[in-house]
């Protein structure tokens, strides 16, 4: 089994690490850790809240560097202002931020170092945010997040679990991998992306079948994980066409977006969208259609049971991997199975003629879910990823698929 790869994308990086108050703060000494042994050289700037969870020691003993914690120490503005340490670095992380943090970076407050840094900066700002779930949901914070957003700083969202106050829901500070991730994303999509501007289109949703005009058969099937690599491969400078089935989700920002309802539809619209370099069918595709779809409501006759005739629907994977003139260079399938994964998803690379498969076990909630457990097979490998959030999987499939672009660049 082929060890997860690392990227080297963060060697050298400066990253200034804004701690915020919140007991998620002592992860933050794992980030800078693992941060430190990708080549990152961090400054970090401990609020006041921040230091009542992690010492100016610990923190100033794992980055190597002096920690920064008050705006009007004649010292440190001797040495480093707080003008200069907002500009000196590539990005600058908040985290945890707290929901007082994003409320201060939203309104402009500056009434400490870690807020009139904020201020001071004309660096990337990414914030990765941490509070109870019910402030998290909160009209105040969710309009505060929405203004940072379109201000342009980077998310790394909460996750759902437990909480530290005892409640459950979404609040929790990003796993340090997840963090980790979206920071290489970040400069990525900022740096020379081996993705930028290539051609992906990416399969995802269920596909509706229709029996007469109200009726259809459909799956369970929520998006969620194709729309989330959309958006991770767009993140990274790729020029997406995202050709999904019926869902309720948002359109990712600069994803350019087909809705379809039928498995003939979408085969059509991705056959449409080649030439490509990569296809990524992430679909949960209707194996059948019916055929001779009634023009009118079939009517309930009592005892009467209506028979259905099926006709199979195209493989779009199958089809598009064997394409003998359009083929794109890298084709990734999906593979969900409830059993035998790796062994059902080994078969399904031959018998599709494609270049990845990753593989998921569905007996759980993954349909639907905010969570995925996978592996990535390719011809040569298979690599068993631990259980994580789509997001997160989104963007890991699309370091790879940036990493595999390298050679063609
Ligand atoms: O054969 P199976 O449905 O298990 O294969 C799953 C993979 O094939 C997924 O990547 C899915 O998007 C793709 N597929 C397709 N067209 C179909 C059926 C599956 O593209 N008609």
């Amino acid at each position: 089994m082929k060890a997860l790869s690392v990227s080297d994308i963060l060697d050298g990086k400066k990253i200034l690490l804004i701690i915020g108050g919140g007991i998620a703060a002592y992860k933050c000494l794992d980030l800078i850790r693992r941060l430190k042994e990708r080549g990152v050289e961090i400054q970090a700037i401990l609020t006041k809240g921040g230091a009542e969870f992690v010492t100016p020691l610990s923190v100033s003993s794992l980055t190597e560097n002096k920690v920064y914690q008050d705006l009007f120490s004649l010292t440190d503005e001797a040495e480093m202002g707080h003008i200069r340490l907002s500009r000196e670095n590539d990005l600058i992380l908040v985290a945890p931020a707290s929901a007082d943090l994003m409320a201060k970076m939203a309104t402009g407050i500056t009434d400490n170092l870690a807020t009139t840094t904020l201020l001071a900066t004309n660096k990337p700002v990414m914030i990765a945010p941490t509070m109870n779930s019910q402030m998290w949901g909160n009209k105040a914070t969710q309009h505060n997040l929405s203004v940072l957003k379109t201000r342009g700083i980077l998310v790394i969202p909460p996750a759902d679990g437990d909480l530290a106050c005892g409640e459950v829901g979404t609040g929790r500070l990003a796993e340090v991998a997840d963090m980790i991730t979206g920071i290489e994303a970040f400069f990525l999509s900022s740096s020379d992306s081996s993705l930028l501007g290539r051609k992906i289109t990416v399969t995802a949703g269920p596909t509706f079948e229709a029996i007469d005009p109200v009726r259809y058969i459909a799956n369970h099937s929520s998006g969620k994980q194709g729309y989330a690599i959309a958006n991770a491969l767009r993140q990274m400078g790729a020029d997406v066409t995202l050709i999904s089935g019926p869902t309720n989700l948002k359109t990712p920002t600069g994803v350019n977006s087909i809705n379809i309802r039928s498995a003939r539809e979408m085969m059509n619209e991705v056959e449409k969208s080649l030439p490509s370099d990569a296809l990524i069918c992430v679909a949960a595709v209707a194996d059948w259609y019916v055929k001779d779809v009634a023009k009118e409501k079939i009517k309930k006759q009592d005892g009467k049971i209506p028979t259905l005739n099926f006709a199979e629907n195209p493989d779009i994977l199958k089809t598009i991997s064997n394409h003998k003139t359009k083929r794109p260079r890298l084709v990734i399938g999906f593979a969900a199975e409830t059993h035998k994964v790796s062994e059902y998803a080994k078969n399904k690379l031959k018998n599709k003629g494609c270049d990845w498969i990753v593989a998921n076990d569905i007996s759980g909630d993954v349909m639907g879910g905010d969570n995925n457990q996978v592996y990535l097979i390719r011809a040569e490998s298979m690599e068993s990823w631990p259980k994580m959030s789509k997001d997160h999987v989104a963007q890991k499939l699309a370091l790879e698929i940036e990493d595999y672009f390298k050679e063609f660049k």
